[in-house]
C-alpha cells in the first residue's frame, strides 16, 4: 500500500514513520493541504492520510477515484469535512482515529478554562513587565459552580471527572446520556437550562447538521450574563459574528476557542510575519477577554502516538480485508 499523506508537519512525519517501521506500508508526504490544486499528487497512491482541515468533498473524492486512491484515513476523531455519502457512491473507503487520547482534549480545555478565568495568561505578561497589581486579575471558584457539557462522549466524560474533582455542579446535554456520566452524578437536562444555569459551558459534540451553530445569537441571548464558553469541538458549532456581539454588548463574559470556524486559512503555520486577512478572527483578538489557541488540543505525545498507530492499523486491516479498522460510515452523519 502507498499512502500520500496531506499537510504533515515534522511532528506527523515522525510519528507516522515510526508506526509504519516494519510493515509493508509505503508513505509519502506532504506538506500541502488537500484541495482541488494538490489533489493530483496522489496519483499512484491506494490511499491519502488527511487532517482536520483538509478538504473531501464529493469533487475532490471524485478526483482521488479517477487517480485510483481506495481509501481516506483521518488522522482525526472528527470526519465532518469528509462528503460521506459521495464516499459511499464512488466506492472510497473512509477510515478515523475515534478515540486516542481524550485526555488530551479534555485536559486543554480545563486549561483554557482555568487560564482565562483567572487570568494566567495576562499575569503572565504582567509579572514579565515587573506589574505585580492585581486589578483586573479577579476570577471565581469553580467549586460549587455550575458548568454544562455539550456532548458527553470520550472527551466530554473526561471533562465532566475533572471538573467533578473541583467539586463543581455539572450539567450536560447530549441525546445519549452516558452512564458514567450519570453515575459521576452528572444530570441531564435540555438546552434551555443549561444555558440558563451554566457559569461556564464548554462544547464537545461532533459538527453535524444538528450541532452547526448550536450556539447562535438566541443560545447566546440564554445564557447566564457574564458566563464563559469554550469550544474545544469544531468551530463552527459556534457562530462567531454572534459570540462577537454578545462579547462587545458584556453578555457573554469570556470566550476560550482551540477551533474557530475559518481555521483552515490560519490554523497550523506561521504566520507572524503575514497580514491576518480575516477580519472576524482578527476581531476576536482584540478583546482582552478571549483565549485563543491554534487547535492544540489533541497535541500531546500520548495522542501522537496513538493517532499513527492507528491510522497505520486502518491502512493495514484495509490491505488485509478491504476495510479500514475503524470505518466511518454515512450512518455516522445522522
Ligand atoms: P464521541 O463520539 O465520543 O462523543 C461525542 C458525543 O456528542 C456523543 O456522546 C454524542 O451523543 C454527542 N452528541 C452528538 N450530537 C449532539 C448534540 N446535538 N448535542 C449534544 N451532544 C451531541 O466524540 P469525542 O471523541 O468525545 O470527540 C468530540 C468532538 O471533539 C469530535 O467530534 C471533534 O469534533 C472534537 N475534537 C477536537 C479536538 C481538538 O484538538 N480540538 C481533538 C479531538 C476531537
Amino acid at each position: 500500500m502507498h499512502v500520500l499523506v496531506f499537510s504533515t508537519r515534522p511532528y506527523d512525519r515522525r510519528s507516522l514513520e515510526r508506526a509504519a517501521s516494519g510493515h509493508a506500508l509505503r508513505l509519502s508526504f506532504t506538506e500541502a493541504a488537500l484541495d482541488a490544486a494538490t489533489a493530483p499528487a496522489a496519483a499512484g497512491a491506494d490511499a491519502v492520510c488527511v487532517f482536520v482541515n483538509d478538504r473531501v468533498d464529493a469533487a475532490i473524492l471524485a478526483q482521488l477515484k479517477a487517480l485510483g486512491v481506495r481509501l481516506v484515513v483521518l488522522r482525526c476523531a472528527g470526519f465532518n469535512n469528509v462528503d460521506l455519502e459521495a464516499a459511499a457512491e464512488l466506492g472510497i473507503a473512509v477510515g478515523r482515529v475515534p478515540e486516542y487520547s481524550p485526555h488530551a482534549v479534555a485536559e486543554h480545555a480545563v486549561a483554557l478554562l482555568l487560564t482565562l478565568n483567572r487570568r494566567i495568561h495576562r499575569a503572565h505578561a504582567r509579572v514579565r513587565e515587573g506589574n505585580f497589581a492585581l486589578e483586573g486579575l479577579m476570577g471565581f471558584d469553580l467549586h460549587g459552580r455550575t458548568v454544562g457539557v455539550v456532548g458527553t462522549g470520550r472527551i466530554g466524560e473526561c471533562f465532566c471527572r475533572i471538573l467533578h474533582g473541583f467539586g463543581s455542579r455539572v450539567l450536560a446535554l447530549d441525546p445519549q446520556p452516558n452512564p458514567r456520566c450519570l453515575a459521576l452524578g452528572v444530570q441531564y437536562v435540555a438546552l434551555p437550562q443549561l444555558l440558563a444555569e451554566s457559569d461556564v459551558i464548554s462544547l464537545h459534540c461532533p459538527l453535524t447538521p444538528a450541532t452547526r451553530h448550536l450556539i447562535d445569537a438566541e443560545a447566546l441571548a440564554r445564557m447566564k450574563p457574564g458566563a464563559m464558553l469554550v469550544n474545544t469541538s469544531r468551530g463552527a458549532v459556534v457562530d462567531t459574528r454572534a459570540v462577537i456581539a454578545a462579547l462587545k454588548s458584556g453578555h457573554l463574559g469570556s470566550l476560550a476557542i482551540d477551533v474557530y470556524e475559518e481555521e483552515g486559512d490560519l490554523f497550523f503555520r506561521d504566520l507572524s510575519d503575514e497580514v491576518i486577512q480575516d477580519d472576524v478572527f482578527a476581531r476576536l483578538l482584540t478583546f482582552p477577554n478571549v483565549l485563543v489557541t491554534g487547535h492544540q488540543a489533541f497535541f500531546t505525545e500520548d495522542a501522537l502516538r496513538a493517532i499513527a498507530e492507528t491510522t497505520v492499523d486502518n491502512v493495514l486491516a484495509f490491505a488485509a480485508d478491504g476495510a479500514p479498522r475503524h470505518a466511518v460510515s454515512v450512518e455516522r452523519l445522522a
